[in-house]
């Protein structure tokens, strides 16, 4: 089967949907901010404080270059802005197949509610202003996303071994 590469909004179910993935193809899956926090040996919020969001996305860029070089195998779960570089959408294309994987702000806002590891997301601790800082983000990242992808799965209401078996099902038909 062709690579999978997931893109879309932070908790959208990338990462879970990666792992039911590779339980049900027994391909290898990696998750492109775990591996990013591997190589530098510290925390996302830690490089977004330190380094800044800019040189986080070059690491990611440079992350998927390397893929691209060493003609990896498998499953790809990206960061939620992974689709917005040009450069990404290329290197992502020439990995394989592009899904995103489409959740509204309601449903982001109950995956991650609890979640204090989103740096673009930190200090909001009101719902509304979570859910509107979600919605405008959304808006503003939706075309990178359809842009970046061969193809949308919406995710609300559904659940991760739902949209597992829906990735697989689009799959078998490429
Ligand atoms: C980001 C999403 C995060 C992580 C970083 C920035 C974003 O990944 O890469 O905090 O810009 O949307 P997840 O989508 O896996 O949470």
């Amino acid at each position: 089967m062709d690579n999978i590469i997931l893109v879309g909004y932070m908790g959208a179910g990338k990462s879970t949907v990666a792992r039911e993935l590779r339980i049900r193809t027994g391909m290898t899956a990696i998750d492109t901010d775990y591996e990013i926090e591997r190589i530098e040996g510290r925390k996302i919020k830690e490089i977004f404080a330190t380094d800044g969001e800019e040189a986080f996305r070059k690491m990611e860029e440079n992350f998927l270059e390397r893929l691209v070089i060493m003609n990896f195998h498998g499953i790809i779960s990206t960061g939620g802005g992974m689709p917005i570089r040009e450069e990404n959408r290329f290197f992502m294309h020439q990995l394989g197949q592009v899904l995103y994987l489409k959740a509204c702000a309601e449903t982001i806002y109950e995956r991650i509610a609890e979640d204090e590891s989103r740096p673009l997301l930190a200090g909001l601790t009101d719902r509304d202003a979570k859910i509107a800082r979600i919605r405008e983000m959304l808006e503003e990242r939706e075309s990178f996303y359809t842009k970046a992808a061969d193809e949308i799965i919406p995710t609300d209401g559904m659940s991760p071994v739902q949209i597992a078996e829906e990735i697989l099902l689009y799959m078998s038909y490429q």
